[in-house]
């Protein structure tokens, strides 16, 4: 029987597959449900607004001076992304994008920064702070009791 013969290779790589997307979330997952985003997400956007903003416009749609991420995040993909966030660029002289490798803070947060964009692209995401939904609320509540997010209060 063909399946019998094939099914331990497929059974092994089923479990491969199976354990590495259950150990952890991917880069880019997100959740977007009546414009409301999983905690995740919304935290991608305040680090977007914090160390982004600036140089990105608001809400990754780009400025005269630095490109728009929405479009970048789906154009590049998860490892050309966050390549370009570590080692910085400058194609166009005089317009640079700065390395980011030293700032622990924006390097750890860079698969939220990416969720963010694709959830206001291809997820539809409009504009401006997104809410939590409110089923995911509890997760973040307990990532701030942890001290994983210290500056959650200044920014309310
Ligand atoms: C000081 C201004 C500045 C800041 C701050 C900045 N960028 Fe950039 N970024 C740029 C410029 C300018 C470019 C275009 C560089 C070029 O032409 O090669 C760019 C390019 C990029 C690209 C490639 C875009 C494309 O279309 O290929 C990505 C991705 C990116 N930035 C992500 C980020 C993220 C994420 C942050 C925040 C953590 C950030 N940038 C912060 C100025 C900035």
């Amino acid at each position: 029987m063909m399946v019998f013969k094939r099914s331990p290779l497929f059974a092994a790589l089923a479990a491969i597959l199976l354990a590495s997307t259950a150990l952890a979330s991917e880069p880019g997952d997100y959740v977007v449900e009546d414009g409301k985003v999983d905690p995740s997400t919304y935290e991608g956007y305040l680090v977007y607004t914090r160390a982004c903003m600036a140089c990105h416009g608001p809400d990754g749609l780009g400025s005269s001076f630095a490109p728009n991420l929405i479009q970048a995040a789906e154009r590049l993909g998860w490892a050309e992304f966050a390549g370009t966030i570590a080692a910085g660029r400058e194609i166009q002289p005089g317009q640079v994008m700065p390395s980011f490798a030293d700032d622990p803070y924006v390097m750890g947060n860079i698969p939220k920064i990416f969720s963010y964009m694709l959830a206001r692209g291809e997820g539809g995401l409009g504009r401006g702070r997104p809410q939590i939904i409110e089923s995911m609320q509890e997760e973040t509540e307990e990532a701030a009791d942890a001290g994983e997010d210290g500056n959650e209060a200044a920014e309310e």
